[in-house]
């Protein structure tokens, strides 16, 4: 199937967050390059997206934006605190990111997310046509596949798994893991980043359940599932044409001039999470500016780091940490007028962002650990200049596809450091040279050939052949 064609049969999606913002006029899509894939392909198609609103208790009926239909399914406050806040970001999330803080494991907030899958498989049964595609992402619905196949056998059900699946070492320590495999083992096709997390999760599907495995296929005994691996993408396109406007430049102008026209921006761009690394970065660029290797009159550095799930207290502490330091190194190295470090704990537009990407000779890239990490695939795609170098995370799934970055251990503060000053002093040549390989590499591999790639195999999965002729 190509991003042209309209898929044979209705496709619905389920998602935690339905794909739209509330603005002053109504709603309007949400920004990135998810939504821009899936929208037209919805519409396309007569598909549906069933999400949440973001509101507590928000029992909105189901509207369409922009001609695809809408199916919002209520998250009561209490549900938001267990749900989502509890059992899906602090209980998965630090389990599925190489258990980099303490996971909650509650009860009370299992019975919740056991509940919200519920009413997603519900809602989904309710709406799905008869033998249509139902698509499901990430770790906040689990168990839906499972729960809908059991109302609707007639579905093809895709789930997309877009952050790391833990090895089995870590996701055994889940007092419910056999049910979360159960959970994904509802649906035909089950996608991954990248080859690691298949592999984990088909280990944890034996371990627990002693599941039958050939080539990537699981035997359950109503159906197959095949594992794949599937790393997701940008909109390149729109990301150039933004990048390419005229005032995208004279904004990039404009923010270099603010920041005191200085030879090397290095910038980084995150939510604020403390898988991100933006402390151990903020160190690392501290640790430079100490040892004299940079100077705060030629090198500054913007740290953008949105605001996300700030009732959880590991995102309270991970904030207080980050803004102490940014206050010691500012103290200790800026000027009047000229801070050393640009600090905005903001959400900001996209328009800005990739103005802020262009203004940025070098991209500071470094979680401990991510499922892919699209600002860096941004950033590269934002370079229509052909320059600028990127420092990335081994342990950020881009890695896998982006091996023109400089790629850096960042447990390793000596490496981190000397893959910073490896790249802001970078001879002209080589940078050019490494940036047209990872706008090469991201060129062959958008969003929509990432959507496309995932629903054609998910089209094909009912037809896979048995087992016993494999
Ligand atoms: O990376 C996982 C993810 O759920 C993304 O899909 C999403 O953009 C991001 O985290 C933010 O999540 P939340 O819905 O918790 O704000």
């Amino acid at each position: 199937m190509t991003a042209t064609e309209t898929p044979r049969q209705p496709i619905i999606i389920a998602a935690n967050r339905l794909p739209v913002m509330r603005t002053d006029d109504g709603w309007a899509p949400s920004p990135g390059g998810l939504v821009r894939a899936l929208l037209p392909m919805l519409r396309d198609s007569g598909g549906t997206w069933v999400g949440w609103t973001g509101e507590p208790d928000d029992a909105a009926e189901p509207f369409s934006v922009e001609g695809v239909d809408l199916q919002p399914v209520a998250i009561s406050a209490e549900e938001v605190g267990l749900y989502y806040e509890g059992f899906s970001n602090d209980g998965l999330w630090p389990l599925y990111h190489d258990a980099l803080r303490e996971s909650t494991y509650d009860s009370d907030q299992w019975d919740a997310y056991v509940a919200v899958n519920q009413r997603f498989a519900d809602a989904l049964a309710a709406t799905a046509e008869p033998n249509s595609i139902v698509w499901i992402h990430d770790y906040q619905l689990q168990l839906v596949p499972k729960m809908l196949r059991e109302q609707r056998d007639d579905l093809t059900i895709g789930f997309f798994l877009h952050i790391p699946f833990p090895p089995f070492e870590l996701f055994s320590r889940l007092p419910w893991r056999s049910e979360i495999v159960e959970g994904l083992l509802g649906c035909d096709l089950l996608g991954f980043q990248r080859p690691m997390g298949a592999t984990n999760f088909i280990r944890s599907a034996q371990e627990l359940l002693q599941a039958d495995v050939h080539d990537r296929i699981i035997e359950n005994p109503s159906h197959q599932t095949l594992v794949g691996v599937f790393p997701i993408s940008i909109d390149v396109a729109e990301v150039e044409e933004t990048a390419a406007g005229r005032l995208t430049r004279q904004r990039m102008s404009q923010i270099r001039a603010r920041l005191g026209d200085p030879e090397v921006v290095l910038l980084g761009v995150d939510r604020l999470d403390y898988t991100k690394g933006i402390g151990l970065r903020l160190e690392a660029f501290a640790a430079l500016l100490e040892s004299g290797e940079l100077d705060p009159e030629r090198h500054v550095m913007v740290q953008v780091a949105t605001p996300t799930r700030e009732g959880v207290e590991h995102y309270q502490d991970e904030r207080h940490e980050i803004e102490r330091l940014v206050g010691e190194i500012n103290g200790r190295y800026s000027r009047i007028g000229l801070p050393v470090v640009h600090y905005l704990y903001q959400t900001l537009g996209f328009e800005e962002l990739i103005a802020l990407y262009r203004a940025g000779d070098v991209m500071l890239v470094t979680p401990f650990r991510d499922g892919m990490n699209l600002v860096a695939k941004e950033y590269a795609a934002a370079h229509i200049d052909g320059d600028g170098v990127l420092v990335l995370s081994e342990f950020a799934g881009a890695a896998d596809e982006l091996t023109d970055a400089v790629l850096v251990n960042p447990h390793d503060d000596n490496a981190l450091q000397q893959a910073i000053v490896t790249a802001v002093e970078m001879h002209r040549r080589e940078r050019r040279e490494r940036m047209a390989g990872l706008r090469e590499q991201i060129q062959k591999s958008d969003v929509q050939g990432w959507a496309d790639r995932f629903l054609s195999q998910l089209n094909a999965a009912p037809e896979l052949p048995p087992i016993a002729n494999t």
